[in-house]
């Protein structure tokens, strides 16, 4: 499929950041956007990238009434002499299409959805951050256009790839966060929708994680919806703890999701001999481990988090610090390993790493004629 291109004109491109210490998370983009619609008796079609701005919708449109949206989040990544990276970007094309899938929405061809990536960096290439712990967030989403307020699968679905410049998505940065047990709301159920990256997970988890920060902790640790016994996640960020030198997280078994950062955590532990498991952990187990001592580390793992150490652990109404109650050392390593590959610092034994632009070639600074002789 062609994409076209409607440039936005040099001088209608709104200034970018210039103090990438305060970027946040989310709250700006860049000038351009790739939108592309779906009709069933036309596929997809209309793949423009155009000025980043309002779209048209109409009230009645589906997605707003029954939620029928899906999402992905990946980051580009400022590597040596300009060249730019993504991290392992074809997961997360194929994790949309499965999202898709279970919503009842097209799939999309991967590789159109790569070229506009690359197109869309291709212009917007200043807008990807320079400083250390920045990155381009890239947020393709999909959602039902239709306008239709009975329950249907909608037969207008818009997909849109937004991007923006980020900085830490934690206040906190890489300093450990603190996570509150949630007792009394459930995240996702078996069958239900917990390994799709679709909006109703995010809903659900508002209250709940209002209410914690109320409480002083940054974020919610989810249990499971049928016996409130085993960890989940964390709804930003796959949940890993480190036990009696093991490291171990909560299986896929379908109301989790299924994370980029977490499969690479657990790669990298793997090359490095730690011994892993992924199984069912019981916030019993948890509590015993941190009795006796063997619980050593606990961290969050996600594209928008990267590694976030927990030092804290809440529990009916009880406080557990995590190890030392400071970043751990697998932690530490994990996120100087991954973010080293994703800056082009180290090695990518993996082959993880998808380059967007190639290194640029350093301009030669002329002699002065009183040198050139
Ligand atoms: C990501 O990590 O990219 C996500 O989509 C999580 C979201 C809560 C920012």
């Amino acid at each position: 499929m062609d994409i076209r291109i409607d440039e936005v004109p040099l001088a209608e491109r709104r200034p970018k950041p210039t103090d990438e210490s305060a970027l946040g998370f989310g709250k700006i983009f860049s000038d351009h956007m790739f939108t592309m619609r779906w009709k069933p008796d036309k596929g997809w079609h209309d793949a423009v990238i155009s000025k980043y701005g309002p779209i048209p919708m109409a009230p009645a449109s589906l997605v707003l009434h029954y939620g029928q949206t899906i999402f992905e989040g990946l980051k580009a990544y400022r590597a040596k002499d300009d060249a730019i990276n993504l991290f392992r970007p074809y997961k997360n094309f194929e994790r949309m299409n499965a999202s898709a899938k279970r919503l009842d929405m097209p799939p999309v061809d991967v590789e159109v959805t790569m070229q506009a990536v690359r197109t869309l960096i291709g212009l917007d290439h200043e807008w990807v951050p320079r400083s250390k712990g920045t990155s381009l967030y890239i947020r393709p989403f999909m959602f039902g256009a239709e306008p239709y307020v009975g329950l249907k699968s909608s037969s207008d679905v818009m997909m849109i790839i937004i991007i923006g410049p980020v900085g830490a998505y934690y206040p906190e940065g890489f300093n450990p966060v603190s996570l509150q047990v949630c007792e009394k709301y459930s995240r996702a159920g078996p069958g239900g929708l917990g390994a799709v990256k679709t909006a109703a997970n995010y809903a659900a988890s508002l209250l709940a994680e209002k209410e914690a920060k109320q409480a002083g902790y940054t974020q919610v640790l989810w249990l499971d919806a049928a016996q409130r016994k085993f960890l989940e996640e964390v709804g930003s960020m796959n949940i890993l703890l480190k036990i009696d030198g093991k490291l171990i997280t909560p299986a896929l078994g379908g109301t989790i999701l299924s994370g980029v950062t977490r499969d690479s955590v657990l790669q990298l532990a793997k090359s490095w001999g730690i011994g892993v498991e992924e199984r069912a952990i019981a916030i019993d187990e948890v509590l015993a481990a941190h009795k006796s001592g063997k619980l050593e580390e606990m961290f969050g793992a996600g594209t928008a988090a990267v590694i976030s150490p927990v030092a804290t652990m809440n529990y009916k109404g009880q406080d557990y610090k995590v190890g030392s109650g400071k970043t751990g050392p697998l932690a530490q390593r994990l996120f100087d390993e991954l973010t080293g590959i994703q800056y082009g610092l180290r090695p990518d034994p993996f082959n993880w790493i998808y380059q967007v632009r190639a290194p640029q070639k350093k301009t030669k600074t002329p002699m002065p004629s009183s040198a050139a002789v």
